[in-house]
This record gives structure tokens, sequence and C-alpha cells, in this order.
């Protein structure tokens, strides 16, 4: 039961925009058919429709969404309802040009697109709260409507007047005095001083661009502005009566906002996933997306929403590639297995003009449910269907990785070690690779949220610690934690400056070590990490390391690897130090996978820390969710051949898939069902 949207079936359906059929009412008559045909239970309504809700000011027209809904309604279909704000009608733009935003070079754009506006402009929020308030009043008690979908993949900035200045309240409320907000950037440097909040402007590359303190606060600025529009819109929606749960719907990867912002903001995260099938081998593509659905899981610890998903090809990748046979039942399944309680497309009817009429859906022009997409949609709802137990259980991860978006943007930003590239996103997904490779659940978290519940917590390349970050570390270690930090972490504070005393800041004694110098190396050149003969990991390979290799002085630290050549030959490469009941790992380079893989086995087995499946082939995924009942073990093989497995059916059920002749067929999911221990 996902307790938040009510509801104890897995959602299947997606975008659909009947405002462009309704000329053919034959067409929205096939439309209920095929979606009940496809087991589709939920669509996903009135993202874009401004213009033909509110064509002219102040008129509100939503005779066709109401008779819409409440078919649906009749066919057992619910909706999730959409605020309009991701696009706006072009009276709006022409009557009130406020609305349109300025970009970083002081420009207003022109009408057009859509994230088009501008998140502060008085005419803008109005006008916005003013629909939504409609939108509430008629629909929002309706008994179809589960949801609230607020705009559509909220992003960019605006660099208009409204804004600066707003950005400057921002900075006042933060630093209350100009020469506290001098100090934390460091403006005395290139004679940067500023002397009141009034003379700050937004970065622009055709001003200041290498303030790193202003460039980082204009990005937590950006983010806050909207989120802070994001709730204006809830709030509407509230004054208006309606209060069924709200969602935003991220995006993949997305450095313009820090997402996490987001996590009180919204009841349920929801984010759309296009992952580029068939162009490396599908279990490379299936992890790197796994970590995305746990990026997105673990912003609230809970469930959440595969809000849009491409049904066939997209149109907007430098290929759109067909999903071979199977492929769309796999990745279904996979958002399923890592904590969603849905699988929606983009769309479910194929638009007929413009720039995504060749972008997949379940119905296309044709017209027809014949189709190979369609027969495979049918599939998935199928499966959702067998699966609908799993509906609002959890993932219990004992092990996670932190990937920060705020130190992330400092990093990147500041001009360091590695200008042509530090490999950030690279380096967490080998921590959290590493973990999903021996079948345990991870979680992927920013430093600020709790990880107490954890065993082994990995922060690899964080550079910044905020207030307070290293104590927790402190504690989680003295607690028995096993905690794994990398090169290039603890360097500077929140406004990125530069800690004095030495590094990984406020974390030397628990670590048994300093950070000296750190080289770099050129592309294609390599050190490597070779064993200390007798270490008490039992490390037994040499790997290759690149790009950044820390030099470190031990304190108490017992180094279990050391540098190949160079002139720190001979010096720490991996060590080791027990700190209260637990242990911190220090990785001083930038090691290849294998590396990651065999010291986060041995790590794990020091504290008897076992996935769900001992022995993983390659290309097998194994993830679990759980009841306060019954574990779901997720079996998913993303290789396109069957591969032997053994997997624990004894006292299991199989609730999904075939287990009969001991294998797992190519692009196959089993599930197995069974009682927690
Ligand atoms: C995004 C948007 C959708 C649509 C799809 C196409 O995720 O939210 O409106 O444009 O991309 O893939
Ligand atoms: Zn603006």
């Amino acid at each position: 039961m996902n307790k938040i949207l009510n509801t104890n079936k897995l959602l299947h359906g997606g975008d659909y925009n009947p405002e462009q059929w309704l000329a053919y009412p034959e067409i929205l008559e096939k439309d209920i058919e095929y979606f009940k045909k496809a087991h589709i239970n939920e669509v996903s309504m009135g993202i874009f429709s401004w213009s033909m809700l509110e064509p002219e000011e102040g008129k509100y027209c939503f005779e066709w969404m109401e008779e819409i809904i409440e078919k649906l309604y009749k066919n057992g279909i619910s909706v999730i309802l959409a605020t309009p704000s991701g696009a706006r009608p072009k009276w709006l733009s022409d009557k009130y040009p406020e609305v349109l935003r300025v970009d970083e070079t002081r420009h207003r754009n022109l009408y057009g697109l859509r994230h088009n506006h501008c998140y502060t402009s008085p005419v803008y929020r109005e006008k916005t709260r003013r629909m939504n308030m409609e939108l509430a009043k008629k629909f929002g008690n309706h008994p179809a409507v589960i949801a609230w979908h607020i705009s559509n993949e909220y992003g960019g900035e605006c660099h208009c007047e409204l804004c600066q200045e707003e950005f400057r309240n921002w900075l006042k409320d933060r630093y209350i005095t100009i020469d506290n907000l001098n100090r934390a950037w460091a403006t005395t440097f290139w004679s940067h001083i500023y002397q009141d909040f009034s003379q700050i402007e937004s970065p622009s590359s055709r001003g200041e661009s290498t303030l790193h303190g202003l460039n980082l606060d204009w990005k937590r600025f950006v983010t806050d502005r909207t989120v802070d529009f994001t709730k204006h819109e809830i709030q509407a929606i509230r004054d208006a009566g309606s209060y069924k749960p709200t969602t935003v719907n991220l995006m993949y990867d997305y450095q313009g906002l820090n997402y996490h912002k987001f996590a009180d903001a919204v009841d349920i995260i929801s984010w759309d996933n296009y992952p580029q099938w068939h162009k490396k081998e599908e279990y490379l593509t299936a992890m790197d997306n796994g970590m995305q659905h746990d990026i997105m899981r673990s912003i609230q610890k809970k469930p959440f929403l595969l809000m849009e998903s491409c049904p066939a090809a997209t149109n907007w990748q430098p290929v759109s590639k067909l999903k071979k046979p199977g492929m769309l039942n796999a990745a279904s399944l996979q958002a399923i297995a890592h904590g969603s309680d849905s699988v929606l497309y983009f769309q479910l009817r194929q638009s007929q003009g413009s720039s995504e009429k060749f972008h997949g859906a379940v119905i296309d022009h044709y017209g027809g449910d014949d189709t190979r997409v369609f027969k495979e949609v049918t599939k998935v709802g199928e499966d959702l269907e067998r699966l609908a137990e799993i509906t609002g259980t959890e993932t219990k991860a004992k092990a996670a990785v932190v990937f920060d978006w705020e130190s992330r943007w400092a990093m990147e930003d500041a001009q360091g070690p590695r200008n042509k590239g530090l490999f950030y996103k690279e380096s967490v997904e080998k921590s959290y690779y590493a973990f999903r490779k021996l079948g345990l659940d991870a979680d992927v978290i920013d430093m600020e949220q709790d990880f107490k519940e954890y065993q082994i917590l990995a922060a690899p390349m964080l550079y910044m610690f905020k207030k307070g970050f290293s104590e927790r570390v402190s504690e989680f270690v003295a607690d028995g934690g096993q905690f794994i930090l990398t090169y290039w972490s603890g360097i500077v504070d929140e406004t990125d400056l530069c800690y004095l005393g030495g590094t990984p800041h406020g974390l030397m004694d628990v670590l048994g070590l300093r950070s000296t110098e750190i080289d770099a190396l050129y592309d294609g050149e390599e050190n490597t990490g070779i064993p200390v003969p007798g270490n008490m990991l039992g490390i037994e390979r040499t790997w290759k390391c690149s790009n950044l290799c820390d030099l470190v002085e031990i304190s108490t630290a017992d180094v279990m690897a050391v540098y190949g050549t160079d002139f720190y030959q001979g010096m720490p490469a991996l060590t080791k130090n027990s700190y209260g009941k637990g242990n911190a790992y220090y990785i001083c380079a930038d090691f290849e996978q294998g590396f990651y893989d065999e010291l986060y086995k041995k790590i794990a087995e020091t504290v008897n820390l076992k996935g769900a499946l001992d022995d993983i082939p390659e290309g097998i995924e194994v993830t679990t969710r759980c009841s306060e009942e019954y574990q779901y073990l997720f079996v998913q093989n993303f290789n396109r051949h069957a591969v032997k497995i053994s997997l624990p059916t004894d006292g299991a059920e199989v609730l999904l898939g075939n287990y009969d002749d001991g294998s797992i067929a190519g692009l196959e999911t089993i599930v197995l069902k069974r009682k927690n221990k």
C-alpha cells in the first residue's frame, strides 16, 4: 500500500494530452479502450495545457478536461493532474513581458519554448496562483485525481532585475553584514570587495565569473527560488481546498538544481528516465540507471514514481534507437526494483505535429493496438498487476554513497588539480557499482542526510565538508561504522574557502593521516597500487590508478597498498585506521573499478554484510524491497542471453518470471517473495 497516494496498485500509464485530439472524438474513445487493454490505470494530464485551459486572460475553459476526467474515472483510470506552469500562453508574455526569462548576458528572451519564465515575476506568480486555484477548485477533490504534478521538469535560471533583487535579499538573510559576505567569498582577492549588498550582481560570462563563493551561492539561490516557486504553486492548490499529494518530476543527473531541497516541498519524488539502451552493454546502462533510481529514492528515502519513460525510441537523443524486444520490460521493472511505485510513459498517444511528433508512444500515428510496442507495454501492465502487493514497500540499504550536489558545484568550478576532468560522477559510480555487484542495496545520499543507519558509508571526492560533517562522521566511525573516504576530500568549507591546518578537514585523527600534496596525471598516464604483503584486509591484486594521486603522511593508519612508480613509489595508496569501534579507510588515488570491487568486498566481509545473493554472475542485477513481513527479491538479467543462476527458492514463492530450469532468460526479471528474516 502506498500510503501517500492511497493506492495498492503500481501505477501504469503516463503523459496524456487529449487536448490535441478534441476534434477527433473517435480517437478519444479508442484511447480509453486501448488504455484498458494495456492495463493502464493512470494518466498524467494538463502538462502544458495552459492555453487550452485559459485561452484568454481570466477566461477558464475546463469543460473538455472535465469530460475526459469523468470518462477516465468511469473506466477505473486515475489522474495525476498537472499545473500547467511549464509553458505559457502567448497572450501572457505579450501582455506582461516581465514573465519572460532574462539570460546570464542580461538579454530578455522572446516568447517560445517551455520553461522560459521568471520564478520571481509577481505577474507570473499571480497568474499561476489563479490558474492553480481554479484547477484545484474544479478538480482538486475529484475522486479520479490521485495527485498533483507540479509544473514539469523545473529548470533553468533567470537573471532579470527582479531575480537579482531577490538574490541580494537572499544574501542578506544568509550573511547579515556585507563584511561577513566579503570574508566568506574572499573578495580581497583581485580587489572585489563589496561595500553594500546593493552592488551584487548574479554571475555572468560578460562580468563576474570567477568569484567561486558568488557562483556557488547563486546556484543555491536558483534552487531556493525554484523550490519557493514550487511551494507557491502548491499553496494555491491548498488554499483552494485540495489536499491531494504533490510531486515534481526530476531529471537524470540534472546539475541546475539541488534536488535534495525538494525533499520537504513535495509529498513524493518522481523522475523522468530516458537511458540510451543498446549504446553500450545493457548491464552497464542498467547500473548507471540503477544509480539514478537510487538517488531519487534516497532524496526522501521512500518509494518514488517513475513519471516518464519512453515505450519506444525518443526523438531528442543523438540516435533514436529502438528498444529491442524485452528491453522495455526489464527497464520498467528495474524502476520498481529500486523503489518506484509506477511505470509511466511519455507519452500515451503520439502527437501529430511539432517537436515531439516522432517521440515514441504507447499508441503511435498508425493508431492500432497490434504494434510491437503496444504489446510490450501490455506485458509491462500485466507484470505490474502481478506485483501489486509490492506497492509502498521500502528499500532497506545498509550501504550508502555520498553524492553531493553542492560539493560537486564547488569542485567543478574551482580551478584545481585537474581542470580537464575530475571525474566526480565516475568516482561515485565506482563505489556504488562495487556495492551493487555484491548484491547490496545502496542509498545515494547527500552530506546533510542522516547516515547512522548504514554499516558502510563511502564518500568519494567529497571536496566540501559542510559544518558538522566531520563530527558526524567521527561519531559514525566511533560507533562502529565503516567509513571510506578518497583523495580530494575535506578541502573547503561551504563557501569554498580552503580549510587551514591540514586536510581532510576534521578527520585527520579518524583517518590517521594527513593529505600533503596531490599529483594530477596527464591523460594516459598511470600509476599502480601494490598491496602490502600480509595487509590485514587481504588485498591481493595490484590495480591501476590515473587522474589524481594523493600523497599522504601517516600518523596512526595502517598501509594496505603503496604506489608502484614515480617519486612517490612506496608511499601509501590505501590505508585503514581503527577509530573507536569502527574503521576509516582512505583511498589515495583514482583507481580502476576492480580495485573498488575487491576492497568493498573485503570491507563488507569484515562486518559480515551480505548481499541478497552470494554469487552474482556478470550482468545480473539483484535488488530488494521489503514490507514488514516479506522480502521481494528482484533478479534481473541485463544480458541478452540466458544465465544459469542459483536462487534461494526454498520457502520462497516465484511471484514473477520463470525459474523452472535453474536459469534466467535474457532481459528477464524474476521476483521471489520470501519471509523477512
Ligand atoms: C521530458 C518532458 C516531456 C517530454 C519528454 C520527451 O521528460 O518532461 O514533456 O518532452 O522529455 O522525452
Ligand atoms: Zn527573473
